[in-house]
């Protein structure tokens, strides 16, 4: 259990998001969403890594609080193209955000490659009045040759975990978020958490 810590930000709005971390924190935690504590300005993602993103996350929130902020940061890496999309997987294929357009271009730049391996990234970034600290959680799996499925965003239609033969996309949405890399980052999250 923490006893200086009660209070801690998150900084993200979305609803799921925070309902599933809420569930799984200690008493005696509240978490706060960015609108809670009536912050409205959107960061840049300017940085090269996911690290680099989600400190300034953590950041900006931290700045404008002074409460115990964490921030997360995700994404895609494909090993033949070299880690992409990477901090880029949102913007793949260009502005405005389109999923859809973005699994098209991954299955195009993917065509006549023989290894297909990839893995789902996300980092926490969490921010106190003395420590930066940084929690990351993985999933390694392949890219489809098609996009199969209707569950989930982003490259759920194309990703296939380690284990498994159906796509995130076929998977129920409690499947996919016992074993995905969000899940796992969170619960180095809470561990920490729970013992400081
Ligand atoms: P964010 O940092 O959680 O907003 O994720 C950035 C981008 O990475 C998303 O817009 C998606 O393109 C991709 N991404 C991250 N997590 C997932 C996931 O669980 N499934 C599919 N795509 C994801």
């Amino acid at each position: 259990m923490v006893e200086a810590v009660k209070e801690i930000v998150f900084a993200s709005n979305n609803k799921h998001k925070l309902d599933e971390i809420r569930d799984m924190l200690p008493d005696g935690i509240q978490l706060l969403s960015q609108a809670e504590i009536g912050f409205n300005q959107d960061v840049e993602e300017t940085g090269k890594t996911f690290e680099d993103n989600a400190l300034l996350k953590a950041q900006a929130l931290f700045d404008f609080s002074g409460k115990v902020c964490f921030a997360d940061d995700s994404g895609l890496e494909v090993k033949a193209l070299k880690g992409q999309p990477g901090v880029k997987s949102a913007r793949y294929s260009g502005e405005p955000v389109d999923h859809k357009r973005n699994v098209s271009l991954l299955i195009k730049n993917l065509e006549g490659k023989k290894d297909r391996t990839a893995r789902f990234v996300t980092v926490i970034c969490l921010l106190t009045a003395d420590k930066t600290l940084f929690f990351e959680g993985e999933v390694k799996g392949t890219i489809a040759e098609a996009p199969r499925g209707d569950n989930g965003f982003g490259y759920d239609p194309v990703f296939i975990p380690e284990g498994e033969n159906r796509t995130f996309a076929e998977m129920s949405p409690e499947e996919k978020n016992a074993i995905s890399h969000r899940k796992r980052a969170v619960e180095k999250l809470l561990e920490f958490l729970k013992y400081l």
